[in-house]
């Protein structure tokens, strides 16, 4: 029978250090775009693309993640009560029915690769998605979302897929930068990846960009590898140990990625979502144009 993802992992328990001190007590992936977190647009993604369990590996700042995906009694009974219909459906709508949120502590900041190992008990011997919330891509018009394209690609190759773009190979140094052997439209088999490498050393300009479908196997060798770049245990590591034993793709998505990580990045995907806000975007763009900037079509996002 055909395998299905039905699992996301959502690591959210770094540090957050580039946006201190406005994550000393929340994480970073409950910044928001215009009026909703990094963290729920990357929820709508994976339920968009079929999964029904949603497990955030949480740390220090643990309660800030499961608040917002909690049911509010009080707050849904005061927009109750002031006849706010529309906002009460907003609150009700955050966590779709039939979606399950599990919360797993990750007790030591040890690297992505142990966050994501701390998702076992809850995934189990299924495949999953994982989805850096900070990595936020826009849909895609004629495709969907990243996630719904992986997983049409899951659907049909049943392995591990990781979502790719061409960087700049000067920007190597940031990334998990695969090596592609050509294999179909958009795809590549990976036949090597390293975490972040110098630009003389990156096999190739495609980086792995916080999607990842991987098959279970990924586990055992988390719990294997030593610790790698910045001492953490890297998932690029484990999934360089999975691609000697299984097929393992690459896949260049269709969407427009912001890096939300860092604060440019932010503040850029702040006024390209404000600009095409349904309620928002004319009187914002009215206003950045009393400024002299001067706009394209800002309604609709740019396809690849
Ligand atoms: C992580 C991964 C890296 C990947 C990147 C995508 O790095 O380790 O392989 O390319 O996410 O955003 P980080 O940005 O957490 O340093």
């Amino acid at each position: 029978m055909k395998r299905q993802v039905r699992k996301a992992v959502f690591p959210v328990a770094g540090l957050g250090t580039r946006f201190l001190p406005a994550t000393k007590a929340s994480p970073k992936e409950m910044l928001p775009i215009v009026d909703k977190p990094l963290i729920q647009y990357a929820v709508e993604e994976a339920v968009a693309a079929g999964v029904d369990t949603l497990i955030f590996i949480i740390g220090r700042t643990k309660n800030a993640i499961a608040d917002h995906f909690d049911k509010a009694y009080e707050l849904e009974a005061e927009l109750e009560a002031r006849h706010k219909t529309d906002l009460l459906k907003v609150v009700r709508g955050i966590v779709p029915n039939g979606v399950e949120c599990v919360y797993i502590r990750q007790a030591e900041a040890l690297g992505l690769g142990h966050a994501v190992l701390c998702a076992r008990p809850a995934v189990g011997e299924e495949p999953f998605a994982v989805i850096l919330a900070d990595d936020l891509i826009e849909e895609s018009r004629q495709e969907g979302g990243v996630m719904s394209q992986m997983t049409r690609h899951f659907n049909k190759y049943q392995c591990s897929i990781l979502g790719v773009e061409r960087v700049p190979i000067t920007e190597s140094d940031k990334y998990g930068i695969v090596h592609p052997l050509p294999f179909a439209t958009r795809l590549s088999n990976v036949d090597g990846i390293i975490e972040k490498p110098k630009p003389e050393k990156a096999p190739s300009d495609l980086a792995v960009v916080g999607r990842y479908i991987l098959t279970s196997r990924i586990f055992d060798l988390l719990t294997n590898i030593p610790r790698g770049a910045g001492n953490e245990i890297q998932l690029t590591d484990g999934i360089a140990a999975l691609l000697n034993e299984e097929q393992v793709l690459a896949y260049e998505f269709t969407g427009r990625r912001h890096d939300c990580g860092n604060k440019l990045g932010y503040l850029v995907a702040t006024v390209e979502y404000g600009l095409r806000h349904p309620e928002l975007g004319e009187q914002f763009q009215a206003y950045l144009q009393s400024y002299g900037c001067q706009f394209g079509d800002f309604t609709r996002p740019v396809e690849d």
